[in-house]
């Protein structure tokens, strides 16, 4: 049979083997997955949001950092985040308090060795997710635990990979902001196994209360080969002198009735990540539509990172 021929049917075989989304809403017996112990690497902005609802869902959670002061600084992140749901009515002092009581964060690897499902949310750098996953395959004592990535573009298959269990890793991306935002993308690899991901859906679905979409390991899954190249071309629209940041943005926002305007969004996804995703994209795809725009490239370059460096297209208070 002709290669190519044979690749469609496996992909064809992927995609019907996929569970669609509403029966991503079956129930699962006893604890969710059998994942109770939870550990998450990198604790930024979406580290720090997945270790907030799962201590809100009552599980113990350790958070992994690079680095002491970052440690600090992360747990600082979830604090800041639990008060403001505290402030807006969404949470109780018992609910924040019996969250923080359940998340510890550390710059310790050893201390994932007895986690279940491990999230990996460090920067997105393919050499720095792999080197994570190294480490991951390591100290994580149980052949059973899960290692998830939230990473936006990278293969799942690249990561699985460097372990010696690439049938236990999955990608698990969450949307920003992680406690406001339902979304979970659930990405298998060509080795992923059926136990993994029906184990990680229960645990997304049942325990965290989120809504699972299903995609193929491809650059980007669903949400972002659709959201990058729209971002990319407000920045492209911006870069030309065709209209400001401002007007690109209250376009989108009163013309089309989006919460926010595709700088803005870009802002807050932060713009390095943006950069990154849109670079990944370009790799897989080569259309000229993923290829990041020079001026976004500077302003990463200058440090701009969006609002999480108080500057981007628009100023912020720092965080
Ligand atoms: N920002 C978004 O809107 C968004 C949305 C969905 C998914 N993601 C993905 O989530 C991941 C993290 O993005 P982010 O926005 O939270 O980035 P971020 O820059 O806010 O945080 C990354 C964190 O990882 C830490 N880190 C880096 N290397 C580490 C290591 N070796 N060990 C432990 N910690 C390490 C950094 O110190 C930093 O705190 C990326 O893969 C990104 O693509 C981001």
């Amino acid at each position: 049979m002709p290669l190519l021929t044979l690749c469609v049917e496996s992909d064809l075989t992927i995609l019907r083997s996929m569970p669609d989304s509403e029966a991503s809403e079956r129930p699962g017996p006893g604890v969710p997955g059998g994942i109770e112990r939870i550990g998450v690497v990198g604790c930024g902005l979406m580290g720090s949001g997945v270790a907030e609802v799962s201590a809100r869902a009552g599980l113990a959670v350790v958070v992994v950092e690079a680095e002491d002061e970052l440690a600090k600084a992360g747990r600082f992140r979830i604090e800041a985040s639990l008060s403001r749901g505290l402030k807006s009515g969404k949470i109780s002092q018992e609910d924040l308090d019996g969250a923080l009581a359940k998340i510890d964060v550390t710059s310790d690897y050893d201390t994932l060795g007895a986690c279940d499902l491990i999230v990996e949310a460090v920067t997105e750098s393919e050499p720095a997710k792999e080197e994570v996953f190294r480490i991951l395959d390591r100290v994580v004592e149980n052949p059973e635990a899960i290692l998830a990535s939230n990473t936006s573009s990278i293969p799942i298959m690249k990561l699985g990979m460097v372990t010696a269990r690439p049938e236990r890793v999955v990608g698990l991306h969450f949307f920003n902001p992680v406690p406001v935002l339902k979304l979970v993308e659930l990405v298998p690899s060509l080795l992923t196994g059926e136990d993994t991901v029906s184990r990680v859906e229960a645990f997304a679905t049942e325990r965290l209360g989120k809504r699972v979409i299903h995609c193929q390991d491809r650059a980007g899954f669903v949400v972002n080969a659709l959201l990058i190249p729209y971002i990319l071309s407000a920045v492209r629209m911006m870069e030309s002198g065709f209209a400001s940041a401002g007007d690109i943005d209250t376009g989108m926002v009163e013309g089309c009735a989006h919460p926010m305007g595709p700088l803005a969004l870009a802002d807050l996804i932060g713009l390095d990540t943006t950069a990154a995703v849109a670079q990944s994209l370009y790799e897989e795809f080569k259309e000229p539509l993923y290829a990041p725009p020079p001026l976004l490239l500077r302003m990463v370059e200058a440090g701009l990172m969006g609002r999480k460096a108080g500057r981007g297209f628009f100023e912020y208070a720092r965080l």
